[in-house]
């Protein structure tokens, strides 16, 4: 009879697995969210650096609302990634404004990535769209297909993932609504994930909210305290005024560069482990130049820079003050002379003016864009399982053995989500169903079953977990 339970429970579990495995659906509103619609305030497009001007998206793939929510699905499908563990929003998670809180990310077979992920908050502003640390991603439409071949992130051959994509059920006609037919290829994909990933801009910070009521970003800002106004103050002035000079190189309403994208800050004496940009293009000048990520939301975006070197704020804007090194490609907006001789400029902040700095940078937060639904993960079952460790209980039952009532308990996990809650006998008959809302103790009345082995089950979106329950007299 034991062995008989302990089979039937092994049952359960694989079954539960192979649902989990299997019955990822994206959820998805009947009329599509508005992608294309940015709602810029006037103060993105009507000053001297109108950010549209800068804008990367090409000719040939306009925002669609179809084709941003076909990207969206592909951007948190873990069918993306070899053995169907990652997604984009794996590396790039909304709550941390599409970057990640890890200094490496952890790709689909537990290698990490060699640089830290940049945020991808903005990116429709990078001037010439290069993509990654080192621009060798030459266009947005270029980069997305990038990290699906990559061999730490994704590893997925271009065919594969084709081969992948169209065996989904819910793709045919996402793909219809987005590009008039079913048909899957790595064009569409690229485009569809460039779209959404362009539709994810920043735009309602407490910066904002201060930008709107001045005619210029120097001015002081109504809602600011004096020392965020003071730490803009320093963030936009040149260091002849005292200044840190940032705005040279973190430009326009969406703190971007619009020189060539890339720059060096001069972050290493000599490069050595990563040479930047002189990775994708084998030109001198090019060693130690990094892109510059947006400054938006960078409250929410660490571990800073290329490789994650600094952990908070604070850090990064101690070595702007005295951490400069005079690397070879250090631009002479960053290099003073001294006695004839270049030296790497030290601002030399006072504590007050780096603590009024940090202030600033904080003012960039823009929590709107962290629950923001249309930028959300579709396969809330995904999220779900991603939570999920079947090994573990995520239900308790109390008390078990039990003769009269039970109670069950759910974890942090389960809490607050309803669920079918089923209870088979040793046979596999049902001896109760109901639809329950956990949201604390459920109450089930067991007083007329007969003593012997029964198996709670509580599903929910098409995933089962059992728990064993002993009723006794
Ligand atoms: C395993 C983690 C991981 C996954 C999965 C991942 N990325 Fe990234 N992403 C990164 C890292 C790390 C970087 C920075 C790489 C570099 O600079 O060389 C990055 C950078 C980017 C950039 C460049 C942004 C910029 O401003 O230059 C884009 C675009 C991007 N990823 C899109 C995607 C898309 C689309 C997917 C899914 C198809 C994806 N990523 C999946 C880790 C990941
Ligand atoms: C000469 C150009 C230049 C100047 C001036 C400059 N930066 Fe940067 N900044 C960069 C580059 C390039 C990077 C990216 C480096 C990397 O990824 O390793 C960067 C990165 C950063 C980051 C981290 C971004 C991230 O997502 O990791 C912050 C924060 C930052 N800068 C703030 C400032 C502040 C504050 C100032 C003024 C005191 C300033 N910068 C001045 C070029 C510059």
């Amino acid at each position: 009879m034991r062995k008989f339970a302990n089979y039937f429970q092994g049952f359960f579990i694989l079954s539960a697995l192979i649902t989990l495995m299997s019955l990822a659906i994206p959820v998805l509103p009947p009329i599509p969210y508005d992608y294309v619609n940015l709602n810029l305030p006037p103060h993105f497009t009507n000053t001297s650096f109108d950010v549209t001007f800068w804008d990367n998206t090409p000719g040939n793939n306009p925002l669609t609302n179809d084709g941003a929510t076909l990207g969206r699905v592909l951007f948190y499908d873990k069918i993306l990634s070899l053995n169907d563990s990652k997604s984009c929003g794996s590396c790039h998670k909304q709550q941390f404004s599409f970057a990640d809180s890890s200094t490496h990310s952890m790709g689909f077979n537990g290698g990490l990535t060699r640089r830290n992920t940049m945020t991808i908050t903005n990116a429709r502003w990078h001037f010439g769209g290069k993509m990654f640390s080192d621009t060798r991603g030459l266009s947005m439409e270029d980069a997305v297909l990038m990290p699906i071949q990559d061999s730490v992130e994704m590893g997925l051959s271009l065919s594969q993932m084709v081969q992948k994509v169209e065996q989904q059920p819910y793709y045919a006609s996402l793909f219809i609504n987005a590009f008039g037919d079913s048909t899957v290829t790595e064009t569409r994909i690229s485009y569809a994930l460039s779209q959404f990933i362009r539709s994810i801009v920043s735009h309602t910070s407490k910066y904002d909210i201060g930008r709107a009521q001045v005619s210029a970003p120097e001015d002081a800002f109504p809602n600011f305290t004096n020392s965020e106004n003071q730490g803009k103050t320093i963030f936009f002035s040149t260091a002849q005024l005292g200044g840190g000079d940032c705005a040279i190189c973190h430009r326009t309403e969406a703190f971007v560069n619009t020189a060539s994208a890339i720059t060096c800050n001069g972050l290493d004496l000599v490069s050595t482990t990563d040479l930047g940009v002189y990775e994708a293009t084998g030109v001198q000048s090019d060693i130690g130049r990094f892109k510059v990520p947006s400054l938006r939301n960078i409250e929410l975006t660490a571990p800073y820079m290329h490789d994650g070197r600094f952990l908070s704020l604070e850090e990064v804007v101690e070595f702007y003050s005295t951490g400069i090194q005079l690397h070879m490609n250090l631009p002479p907006g960053l290099i003073d002379t001294i006695g004839g001789f270049p030296v790497a400029r030290q601002f030399n902040f006072s504590q007050s003016q780096k603590t009024d700095l940090v202030h600033f940078l904080k003012t960039l937060t823009d929590t709107t864009l962290l629950s923001e639904i249309k930028w959300s993960d579709p396969f809330t079952i995904s999220t779900f399982a991603e939570n999920l460790k079947p090994d573990k209980s995520h239900i308790s039952i109390y008390p078990n053995p039990a003769s009269n009532y039970i109670s069950i308990y759910p974890d942090k996990i389960l809490q607050d989500k309803i669920v079918d809650l089923e209870i088979f006998n040793s046979t596999g008959r049902k001896v109760h169903s109901q639809k329950v809302f956990l949201s604390g103790r459920q109450l089930i009345d067991i007083s007329n079953y007969a003593s012997g082995v029964y198996f709670v089950n509580v599903k929910l979106d098409g995933m089962t977990l059992t728990e064993r329950l002993v009723k006794s007299f």
